[in-house]
C-alpha cells in the first residue's frame, strides 16, 4: 500500500453511502474528492468540506440538503479529478429493467481504468462478461464482494472453487423472505408481514423485487458467473415466495420442516432457478434465519460445502466495500 492514496468519488449517498462516508477508512486509505446523487454533486476540496460530508452522513441528511450542493452536476464533472488508479464507490439502487445507469456508469469508469467497488448487482448480474472484459482490457479492479450476501464472503467461496467440480450449489440469498417466513409461520397473513418488514424498511422500495425472486436470482447469477457458468438473469427461472399459502407454511412449521426462499444452480445443466421450497429439519439451509443467508456447494464425490453468515445492513456492507480496496491496494493497484 506504498505511494499516494488514490483520489476517489462516492456515487450514490443512501443507506449504503453514508454508512461508507463515516468508515475512517475510506478516509484513510483514499482522498475522496467528491460524493454524487440522483440529482448533484458535492465536492471535497478541503478538511471542512470533509468534515461537512461525515456530518451529513451521521444525521442521515439527503447530499441535496448541503448548502455546497451542486445542482445537475454529476460524474461527467469530475473527468477532471477521477482517473486510472483512482477508485468509484458505487451504492446506487439496483436497476434490474434496463440496466441503466448503473452498467453504463461502471464500463465508463472500467475504460478510464479506474478501480470499481461495488454494493449495486444490476453490472454484475446484467452484463458479468462485459464488466469482466472491460475489467481486464483496461486492467481496473473491480470490487463486488458487497453484492452477494454482504457480510459473508459468498463470492470469495465461488472464487476460489473455480476449477473444481461443483456439480450444484443450493442457497437463501435473500434475508427478506427469511423475516417474511417466520412472520408467516408465526401466524401472520403474508400481507401484514409485507407491511411489517415495509416499515422496519427490509423490504426493496419495489417489494416484487424480494417476493418474485429477483433479488435472489440476480445473486445467483453472480455467483454463476464467478465460478465460471455463464448464465444470464433471464436464465433463471422463478416462482413467487407467495404462491405458497400461509397455512401450508405453517403446516410444514407444526410438522417440523420450514419453507425457504431457495436459489439453486445445478451444474454443469447450468439449471438456474428460484423457487420456494419446503425443506426437512437436516437441511443446513432450514437453519437459515433472520438476517442469516446460507449456501450449500455440492462438490466431486458428495462433499459438500456449508456456509452460513450475516446479510447486510448497510453499514456492514459498508465495511465490506472497504475489504474490497485493500484488496485492490494490496494487489492490484498499479505502482505509483
Ligand atoms: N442496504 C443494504 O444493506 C445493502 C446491502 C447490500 C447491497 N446493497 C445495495 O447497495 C445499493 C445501495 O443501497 P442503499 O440502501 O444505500 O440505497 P438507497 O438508500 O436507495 O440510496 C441510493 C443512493 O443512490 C442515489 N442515486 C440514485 N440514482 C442515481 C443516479 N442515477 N446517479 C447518482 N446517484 C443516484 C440516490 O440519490 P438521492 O439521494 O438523490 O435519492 C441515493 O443517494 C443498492 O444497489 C442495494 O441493493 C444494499
Amino acid at each position: 500500500m506504498e505511494g499516494k492514496r488514490p483520489r476517489s468519488v462516492l456515487i450514490g449517498f443512501g443507506n449504503v453511502g453514508r454508512e461508507l462516508a463515516l468508515l475512517d477508512d475510506f478516509w484513510k486509505l483514499t482522498r475522496p474528492v467528491g460524493v454524487i446523487s440522483s440529482r448533484g454533486t458535492v465536492r471535497i476540496e478541503s478538511e471542512d468540506d470533509a468534515a461537512r460530508i461525515r456530518e451529513a452522513a451521521k444525521g442521515g441528511m439527503k447530499l441535496s440538503e448541503l448548502p455546497s450542493f451542486r445542482k445537475g452536476e454529476g460524474l461527467e464533472d469530475f473527468s477532471g479529478s477521477i482517473s486510472e488508479g483512482d477508485v468509484a464507490f458505487i451504492a446506487l439502487p439496483p436497476s434490474y429493467s434496463t440496466g441503466e445507469p448503473n452498467v453504463s456508469l461502471v464500463l465508463d469508469l472500467l475504460e478510464r481504468g479506474v478501480a470499481v467497488i461495488t454494493a449495486d448487482k444490476t453490472p454484475l448480474a446484467l452484463a458479468f462478461k462485459k464488466v469482466m472484459e472491460a475489467s481486464s482490457e483496461h486492467r481496473a479492479f473491480i470490487g463486488y464482494r458487497a453484492t452477494v450476501a454482504a457480510g459473508t464472503p459468498f463470492v470469495d467461496l465461488a472464487r476460489g472453487l473455480v476449477g473444481r467440480s461443483v456439480t450444484r450449489l443450493r442457497s437463501v440469498l435473500n434475508a427478506t423472505t427469511n423475516f417474511l417466513l417466520s412472520q408467516v409461520e408465526s401466524g401472520l397473513s403474508w400481507r401484514e408481514s409485507i407491511e411489517i418488514a415495509g416499515k422496519m424498511k427490509l423490504l426493496e422500495p419495489d417489494p416484487s423485487i424480494d417476493t418474485e425472486g429477483i433479488d435472489a436470482a440476480a445473486k445467483l447469477t453472480i455467483i454463476s458467473n464467478t465460478l465460471g457458468f455463464e448464465i444470464g438473469l433471464g436464465d433463471v427461472r422463478r416462482r413467487p415466495l407467495l404462491e405458497v399459502s400461509e397455512e401450508e407454511v405453517r403446516r410444514a412449521a407444526e410438522n417440523g420442516k420450514r419453507y425457504k426462499y431457495v436459489a439453486e444452480l445445478i451444474l454443469p445443466e447450468k439449471s438456474a432457478s428460484v423457487f420456494p421450497m419446503k425443506l426437512d429439519a437436516q437441511d443446513p439451509l432450514s437453519s437459515v434465519h433472520g438476517n442469516y443467508n446460507g449456501i450449500v456447494v455440492e462438490l466431486e464425490e458428495g462433499e459438500r460445502i456449508f456456509l452460513s453468515g450475516p446479510a447486510g445492513p448497510a453499514w456492514r456492507t459498508a465495511k465490506v466495500m472497504i475489504t474490497d480496496l485493500l484488496e485492490y491496494l494490496r494487489f492490484y493497484r498499479p505502482s505509483h
